[in-house]
């Protein structure tokens, strides 16, 4: 006899114009008790879906592709360049390019630089470095976003650590990103892992809705209380994405392009960022 095949079951994915009555229920239940429940807009519609679906999965491309590219020796810029080919070639825009004035396609963000460096031909990468690079893509509206670090050959322990440690912070965040808990849950187990390792959290930035714009509501805070914030609902697309220095927890911006983040101190930083949508019974990683 054939061996019974495992039947994967898909993964339920509720949208708000096919709820039915239980959730409906659940969702007055908590407004009830004084939870803050999402606006009906940021559930999405199985359409609406579909077109993030496909904007995130060229941005796992771009993705894919600077990870393989990435070298030392390579200038910021030529990433730049390789992020726009590849998504002007797939249909797409890079949203970064033009965002309230941004003047490249992604962000290129090295050591001390917390987020949003700008590539330049003057910046080249170097042994030793730890460099995120952060992509977003707008697909026929649609929005994506997610970034992911990059060692540099010959990177110390110390600096292994806080990429291995953030990239855990982001992990337990998606661990506990599940319906029906709360926003607040997500900062509070992330600030928990990254102090209990010594290090600073930052708090000026946070990850944030997306989908059918750029940033939108909830603000997912990185530290913070668990059991406060907004309910997290299925149908709801959001990132998360904590940046977590190896020092002070404080940042500063550049004064001279006015976009440049980094730690006071000085010290490396780093950041791991990941688009969730929330299902009935869990979560799924559309930027996998
Ligand atoms: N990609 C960043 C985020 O994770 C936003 C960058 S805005 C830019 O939210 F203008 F700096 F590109
Ligand atoms: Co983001």
């Amino acid at each position: 006899m054939a061996k019974k095949k495992n039947k994967k079951v898909a993964p339920k994915r509720l949208t708000p114009d096919e709820y039915p009555i239980h959730i409906e229920n659940r969702l007055r239940e908590r407004k009830q008790m004084r939870c803050p429940i999402p606006q009906r807009h940021l559930l999405r519609t199985q359409e609406q879906l579909e077109g993030i679906r496909k904007s995130a999965e060229i941005n796992t491309g771009v993705l894919d592709l600077v990870a393989k590219e990435i070298k030392i020796g390579m200038s910021t810029l030529d990433i730049d360049k390789l992020v726009s080919e590849y998504t002007f070639d797939h249909g797409a825009i890079p949203a970064p390019l033009n965002y309230e004035g941004f003047p490249k396609s992604c962000c290129t963000s090295i050591n001390e630089v917390v987020c949003h460096g700008i590539p330049s031909s003057k910046i080249i990468l170097k042994e030793g470095d730890i460099v995120n690079v952060d992509i977003s893509t707008i697909l026929n509206g649609y929005f994506s976003d997610a970034s992911r670090m990059f060692m540099m050959g010959d990177v110390s322990e110390e600096k292994r650590k806080l990429v291995q440690v953030t990239k855990e912070c982001l992990e337990i965040g998606i661990e506990v990103a599940q319906p029906w808990a709360r926003i607040g849950d997500i900062g509070a187990a992330i600030q928990k892992h990254a102090e209990a390792n010594g290090y600073g959290v930052v708090r000026e930035l946070t990850g944030h809705g997306v989908g059918i714009k750029f940033h939108e509501s909830p603000e997912v805070l990185h530290y913070g209380r668990a059991n406060t914030g907004m309910l997290i609902v299925p149908g709801m697309t959001f990132t998360i994405e904590p940046m977590i220095n190896m020092g002070t927890a404080d940042i500063t911006e550049d004064p001279l392009d006015g976009w440049t983040i980094r730690t006071r101190d000085l010290k490396p930083s780093a950041q791991w960022e990941h688009m969730l949508l929330i299902t009935e019974d869990g979560n799924e990683i559309l930027t996998k």
